[in-house]
């Protein structure tokens, strides 16, 4: 994963610009980071491990200037390996998002053309190709250029010239370019990490390249090297507000937005709808497709199809895809919600059956991504940026959503949108009631000091406990396990103990007499119960009353668990908002 960032302008000073855009981009990767600028004819580069935080004066001020923020792929986190690299003669600075699959085979041809290395990063294979090439090439964009092109995997990079020329290039990581309000430009992993300050952007579409040099933009082929024409967007993040509010953490603030989120999805029209419904009845296949918490929700989403929509729809997991990807092909839907619309897993399979002439839809919550781009059918989520690492608000828009879609395919559109509407005030109402929250918050005192826990459920909730076991692994890393209740007794049932704590979401609907019954077959083995249900039931130890909302019920059910996992993370004094070793947007394999 990892951001880039660059800035060039005479409005600001590039190492505020840089520092303010790298912070924004912080929930790609928070190892490590580094920022590089121009200032007389040379670069300055000042690298630090940790969170991003500024050692004023460390730097000359300066108005050119990029910088990255690392999640540590190839080589330890050290300030060698943080980004921005030095080229020997400190004539240019790289940073780079993405894996370079054969750095070891172009290092052992480096090495031997007598490059020393002093780092263990792939990236610097990258600038080193750069110097090689600089010998023969014109200029320096030509040299980037043509070793970009000698790089296999999704790499993006940004280049720092001394002569305070900036060249990025892009084949999978993502990169946009923004044209400020006082004609500076900058670029960036993402709109978002400078979308106050830019009126236009740029997406770069996978094998583009663009320079910046003295305020002229340049976007060019990096296959042929000639030019194309500049295609501009309205930023249209520009007045979104980023601010914790009245919250201790993002992670609760969002949580609390669920409502909006929902009521975003229904506003969506009926028609893009209904026109994705005869998309999905009219296919040979349909399949769902997302990873981590957006494989939960594309899960759901084809429990959803298959219910109510009939469909026999199949979730995918991104990263584990592969036999699959000689059976999509024209004629077949594939689904994929995702809050980035750049996670490199679903992208590979998403642009192979592109290629094939499968249909593809998308909700994705960050404009112009390549996502939104390879879709035949683009949904937006318009939830406002999720800044807790951990996903919370989207993943109950990108359930909402599926369900939503389930019931247009159904022939019930309208009442699928009412039921959301109830949803929506329900959640409110529950997310509103004090004594609710104090209840979740007792339950997460107790349960943050356990070693394991465990989860049950079945039918609707089943990736409900799923996904609620993710965000308890992500926030305490306290080991959770998320048990099919129908499959307990097949295997996991040799756990159920005295002292061992099991969660479990049931609804009323028809799976509900079996939940009970695996709950059953936990306490008398002398196990505690921990119910989340509408009603109480005689085998829970403890309780925690949800709202019934029917077929909407286990969209409800994420809330109580989500806020679980929030409150057991700041019981256990975690960084909540970004829990260690993991990143928001994975945009590497
Ligand atoms: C990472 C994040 C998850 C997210 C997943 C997919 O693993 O930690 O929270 O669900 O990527 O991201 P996407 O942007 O596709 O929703």
């Amino acid at each position: 994963m990892c951001g880039i960032f660059g800035y060039a302008g005479a409005a600001r000073d590039a190492r505020e610009a840089v520092l303010e855009g790298l912070q924004r981009l912080e929930y790609r990767g928070y190892d490590s980071w580094g920022i590089a600028v121009v200032s007389n004819g040379s670069i300055s580069v000042d690298k630090h491990i940790g969170l991003v935080g500024y050692d004023a004066g460390s730097l000359p001020r300066s108005h050119i200037g990029i910088g990255h923020t690392r999640w540590a792929t190839h080589g330890k986190v050290t300030d060698v390996n943080a980004h921005p690299h030095y080229s020997s003669d400190r004539s240019f600075a790289l940073a780079h998002n993405g894996i370079v699959e054969n750095a070891p085979a172009l290092k052992s041809s480096l090495q031997k053309d007598g490059f020393k290395f002093i780092s263990e990063t792939d990236t610097e294979v990258i600038v080193r190709l750069i110097e090689r090439r600089m010998r023969k090439a014109k200029t320096l964009s030509e040299a980037v250029r043509l070793s970009f092109k000698d790089l296999e995997g999704r790499n993006t990079i940004i280049v720092l010239a001394k002569s305070g020329e900036i060249i990025a290039a892009r084949n999978g990581s993502p990169l946009v370019l923004g044209l400020g309000t006082s004609s500076e430009i900058y670029l960036s992993s993402d709109v978002f990490s400078c979308a106050p300050h830019v009126k236009s952007i740029l997406v770069l579409d996978n094998g583009e390249m663009v320079a910046v040099r003295e305020r002229a933009i340049t976007l060019s082929s990096i296959a042929t090297g000639k030019k194309i024409k500049q295609v501009y967007e309205k930023n249209l993040l520009k007045d979104v507000v980023v601010s914790k509010g009245a919250y201790d953490h993002y992670m609760l603030k969002e949580i609390y937005e669920a409502p909006f989120v929902i009521r975003q999805v229904i506003k969506e029209s009926d028609a893009t709808y209904l026109a994705l419904a005869r998309a999905i009845k009219r296919a040979r296949r349909v399949y769902t497709i997302g990873s981590g918490t957006a494989g939960a929700a594309a899960a759901q989403m084809a429990f959803y199809l298959r219910l109510y929509g009939h469909i026999d729809a199949k979730e995918l997991i991104g990263a584990e895809a592969f036999e699959y990807k000689s059976l999509i092909s024209k004629g077949d839907v594939l689904i994929a919600p995702s809050q980035s619309g750049e996670t490199a897993d679903v992208l590979e399979v998403l642009e192979l059956v592109h290629a094939r002439r499968a249909t593809i839809a998308s909700f994705v919550n960050m404009p112009g991504s390549m996502m939104t781009r390879l879709s035949d059918h683009k949904f937006m989520a318009n939830a406002g940026p999720e800044i807790c690492v951990m996903s919370t608000k989207i993943f109950v828009s990108q359930i909402a959503w599926g369900y939503l879609v389930a019931k247009a395919v159904e022939g019930k559109l309208a009442e699928g949108k009412r039921n959301l509407k109830k949803l929506a005030t329900e959640t409110e109402k529950l997310l509103a009631d004090d004594k609710f929250i104090a209840k979740v918050r007792g339950h997460a005192s107790r349960l943050a000091h356990k070693e394991h826990l465990y989860l049950l459920g079945k039918g609707q909730n089943l990736q409900i406990i799923r996904e609620g076991m993710v965000k308890i692994i992500e926030g305490s890393y306290v080991h959770a396990h998320a048990i099919p209740a129908g499959d307990l007794k097949h295997y996991a049932i040799t756990l159920m103990a005295p002292g061992v704590s099991v969660i479990t979401a049931v609804s009323n609907d028809e799976v509900r007499a079996s939940v009970l019954n695996a709950i059953h077959e936990v306490r008398a083995r002398g196990a505690s119960v921990f119910g989340i249900a509408p009603q109480t039931d005689e085998n829970f130890d403890e309780f925690l009353a949800v709202p019934d909302t029917k077929e909407t019920s286990a969209i409800l059910n994420i809330i109580p668990l989500q806020l679980l996992a929030y409150y057991m993370a700041v019981e256990l004094d975690h960084n909540v908002d970004k829990p260690r070793n993991i990143a928001k947007s994975v945009t590497v394999k």
